[in-house]
């Protein structure tokens, strides 16, 4: 055992150890809490976790972290972020916010159509230096493992912009990163419906799946003025034949059959579920695929929220995610959502903390390290010291400006 730092006494410390992979409904509650406890860690890894007397003796050699009076977490894992774009939505969020509809606005060619015509503008250097000012902010907040999508590009050279950017970013990111590719995002003006999904089938999603930015899902916009569920299959299996695995927006703003469609292929995560209903919960909880929960969009779009309390208590596995993008989720910050989780939605602060890890991990699948979003032996020493002594102070504090120290792989970022 190789241990380079101990951090003891720790005053709280969650490690969210149990069974590897997801956690379902009533296992959401227990994160393995220990009080007076201590983490010794080595090799980018955590290699010891225990009681704070205990390993004080073992390794009274080694430089040491004072925590007592702390809180550690893993560090969050947002498993849905935008964060590739350019440009800006802000007039068209005022405009919601005095009534406009966001389908209405999108109708006109505002919407996502303007954050493609923006992309495509952009260079890959403009791209690049967005993807990794938005990579900092979160960064800061605490989230040491984010998902990226590549979804406003919408043509071949639009594509290329935004992996490119996406492969440069990944160069200096100091945090995790897993890419996803989502040409089917929406429809760009230029062809038919029945082009574009060739064109994603025959050429988008093959360049996507051997570009070295090495996207992990493909992911598609199964909604009302989207990608209907016949459509989203046919993009789902292209993107399977090139090993891409499935995820799916689905449930967002109409119910049209996506999350039975990704239960059934076996997708990842099924993301949004703001309209599930009991069948839609029901095929979540028989299946292996993560509930992605995003507060944040309902908070910004001030719509209902997806019922993640009936999810948890059905056994869906849930998990929380930003959905970070210039027209429904200007947010960054995971403990906000987990914030809006706990006041929103019901769930308990245990119930968040494992959504915004283990289950956020599980929801990236083999793209991540098996033990991510634990601090148990083996894990990526993945972590945040927080300025407060317990997890409900830091969800009762969730809008204050806290910025915790943040490790990854066991290094002060
Ligand atoms: O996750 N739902 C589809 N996509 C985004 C919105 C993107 C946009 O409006 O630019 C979402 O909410
Ligand atoms: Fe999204």
């Amino acid at each position: 055992m190789n241990v380079e730092t101990l951090i003891a006494p720790i005053g709280e410390l969650h490690t969210l150890a149990g069974k590897p992979g997801a956690r379902k409904g009533e296992e959401m509650q227990n994160t393995s809490v220990l009080r007076n406890a201590a983490m010794a860690i080595g090799e980018g890894i955590v290699q010891e976790v225990g009681d704070a007397k205990e390993l004080l003796r073992k390794w009274s050699s080694v430089p040491r972290i004072d925590a007592a009076d702390h809180l550690i977490t893993p560090g969050f894992v947002d498993p849905h972020t935008h964060l590739v774009w350019g440009g800006s939505r802000a007039g068209e969020f005022i405009r919601r916010c005095r009534g406009e509809s966001y389908q209405k606005i999108a109708a006109e060619g505002g919407g996502i159509l303007k954050t493609m015509r923006a992309t495509r503008e952009a260079s890959v250097e403009e791209l690049t230096q967005g993807i990794l000012r938005r990579a900092e902010l979160m960064l800061r907040k605490g989230t040491t493992t984010l998902e990226i999508k590549a979804s406003y590009g919408l043509s071949e050279e639009g594509v290329r912009k935004e992996l490119d950017a996406i492969r440069e970013a990944k160069r200096t990111l100091k945090q995790r990163t897993v890419v996803t590719f989502m040409g089917a995002h929406a429809f760009p003006p230029e062809t038919t419906r029945e082009e574009y999904i060739e064109l994603l089938e025959a050429k988008l999603i093959p360049f996507a799946a051997k570009h070295r930015a090495e996207p992990a899902f493909n992911d598609v916009f199964c909604d009302e003025g989207a990608f209907d569920v016949r459509e989203s299959e046919r993009i789902l299996q292209a993107g399977l034949r090139y090993n891409l695995r499935p995820k799916i927006h689905s449930d967002e703003f109409k119910v049209l059959g996506g999350t039975e469609l990704g239960t059934r292929l076996g997708a990842a995560s099924c993301d949004h579920l703001l309209q599930s209903g009991d069948a839609q919960i029901e095929a979540l909880a028989n299946s292996d695929t993560i509930a992605v929960v995003l507060p944040g969009t309902a908070f910004y779009l001030d719509k209902p929220y997806a019922n993640a309390r009936k999810m948890i208590d059905k056994g869906c596995a849930v998990a929380l995610g930003t959905d970070f993008n210039p027209g429904t989720s200007m947010i960054c910050d995971m403990r906000f959502v987990m914030g809006l989780a706990v006041a929103k939605m019901k769930l308990t602060p245990e119930e968040a903390l494992t959504a915004a890890t283990v289950n956020a991990a599980a929801a990236l699948e083999a793209a991540v390290p098996k033990l991510l979003g634990t601090l148990t032996p083996g894990a990526p020493a993945d972590f945040c010291i927080w300025n407060a002594g317990s997890l409900e102070e830091l969800i009762y504090q969730f809008a204050l400006p806290l910025s915790p120290e943040v490790y990854c792989a066991g290094k002060k970022v």
